[in-house]
């Protein structure tokens, strides 16, 4: 009898929970079909407070980032020069004990530090570079990263456009970090094996060949040509140096003084002046 009764009991506590539970559904969405002010008034106000608005901002597509300053997108993305890696490994391994091979050549300087920061404000970095976060940064469509799959996204087959990636790797990473295209100098080894040949110094030849380099606003030119007279693992840093590619980076041929007229075979489908985006002195507005 007693279990009947509290059956029973359930069963009328159940039914006043479902009863009050309707009443307060009723009463939630009678609220929100009232009054639109009330609710987009503060989104609107505090837009960057709105993961989804945020996260589709025009200023991550194009035509929008091509003229972006990185004050603008750092409002947001504070943490990429913010965040630091660990003194040590979960495992307590120094992180400035271990150093990897091109971290202890004679361009590598101070602490370890995150990608970001390693590219826009290391000491080496701000010497010779002058990169802004849409150096690399084209645009990319936050709903996917693969082209073909959405109105907004990239076409298929679209020029500049990395699988998966929300940086043209080819486009940017290969100029600092390919291989040194040895074949078109006619050098006859590895740059380690045959620098002593030629002084240990690129500018050997290169104070007369392809003189007319380094003219984009995102390199420091003259700093660069400073630092190479010095040493040349400054030049030998961004063109073979810290290769993370086995390919060469196809570098614009610039017509300089006492060029031969005649063009070399490798060269002729080469472009004569760099990318028309990076194609100013003026340094880039910050
Ligand atoms: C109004 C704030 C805001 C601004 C301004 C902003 N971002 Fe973002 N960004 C976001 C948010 C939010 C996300 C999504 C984060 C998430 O999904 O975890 C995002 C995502 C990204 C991502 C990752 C995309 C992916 O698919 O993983 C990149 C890269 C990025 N932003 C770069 C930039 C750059 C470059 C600029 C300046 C041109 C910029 N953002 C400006 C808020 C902003
Ligand atoms: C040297 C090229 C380069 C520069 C300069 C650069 N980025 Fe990136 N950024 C990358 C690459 C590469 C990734 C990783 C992309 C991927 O995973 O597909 C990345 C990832 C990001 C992400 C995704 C989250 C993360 O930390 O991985 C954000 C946000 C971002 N960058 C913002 C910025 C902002 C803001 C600036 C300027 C202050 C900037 N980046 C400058 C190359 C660059
Ligand atoms: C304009 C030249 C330039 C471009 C473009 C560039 N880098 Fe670098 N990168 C450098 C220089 C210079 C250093 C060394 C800085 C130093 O030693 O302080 C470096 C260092 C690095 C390191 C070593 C980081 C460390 O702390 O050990 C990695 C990894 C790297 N780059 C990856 C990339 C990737 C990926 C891209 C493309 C998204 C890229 N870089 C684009 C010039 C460039
Ligand atoms: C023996 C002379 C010589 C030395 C030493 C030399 N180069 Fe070159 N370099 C050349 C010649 C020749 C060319 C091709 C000129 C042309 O465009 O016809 C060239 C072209 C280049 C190019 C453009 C490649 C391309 O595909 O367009 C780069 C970058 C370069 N050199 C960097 C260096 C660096 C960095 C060093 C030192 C580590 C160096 N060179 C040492 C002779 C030399
Ligand atoms: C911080 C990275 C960096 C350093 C250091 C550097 N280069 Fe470059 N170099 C580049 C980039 C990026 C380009 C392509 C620029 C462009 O698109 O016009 C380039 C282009 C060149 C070219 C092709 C010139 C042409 O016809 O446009 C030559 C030659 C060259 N560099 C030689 C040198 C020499 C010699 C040194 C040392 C004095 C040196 N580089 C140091 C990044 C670097």
């Amino acid at each position: 009898m007693a279990g009947v009764r509290k059956g029973i009991g359930l069963l009328l506590l159940v039914a006043a929970v479902s009863v009050v539970g309707t009443i307060a559904g009723l009463k939630l969405r009678g609220d929100a079909q009232k009054p639109e002010v009330a609710l987009a008034q503060p989104v609107a106000a505090v837009p960057e407070r709105d993961l989804l608005r945020a996260t589709y901002d025009p200023i991550h597509f194009q035509p929008a980032i091509a003229t972006a300053r990185d004050e603008q997108c750092l409002a947001c993305h504070r943490e990429v020069l913010d965040d630091r890696v660990r003194e040590r490994s979960p495992a307590g391994i120094r992180a400035d004990a271990s150093k990897a091979w091109y971290q202890q050549t004679t361009v590598y300087a101070g602490d370890q530090e995150t990608f970001h920061r390693r590219h826009l404000v290391t000491p080496l970095a701000r010497e010779l570079m002058n990169l802004s976060c849409t150096t690399c940064h084209e645009g990319s469509d936050p709903r996917d990263e693969a082209p073909g799959t959405s109105a907004t996204g990239a076409a298929p087959g679209a020029a500049r456009f990395t699988l998966r990636k929300t940086v043209d790797t080819a486009a940017t990473c290969l100029k600092c970090h390919g291989q040194l295209n040895r074949a078109v100098m006619g050098l006859p080894g590895a740059w380690p094996d045959v620098k002593a040949t030629f002084n240990n110094s690129c500018l050997l030849c290169h104070a007369a060949i392809r003189t007319n380099r380094h003219r984009v606003s995102y390199l420091k030119a003259d700093a660069i040509e400073a630092a190479g007279q010095k040493d040349a693992e400054t030049c030998h840093g961004c063109h073979g140096g810290r290769p993370w590619y086995r390919l060469a980076y196809s570098y614009p041929r610039h017509a300089w003084e006492g060029m031969p007229a005649e063009v070399p075979a490798w060269a002729k489908e080469r472009p004569t002046e760099s990318e028309s985006r990076f194609r100013t002195v003026a340094v880039n507005p910050k």
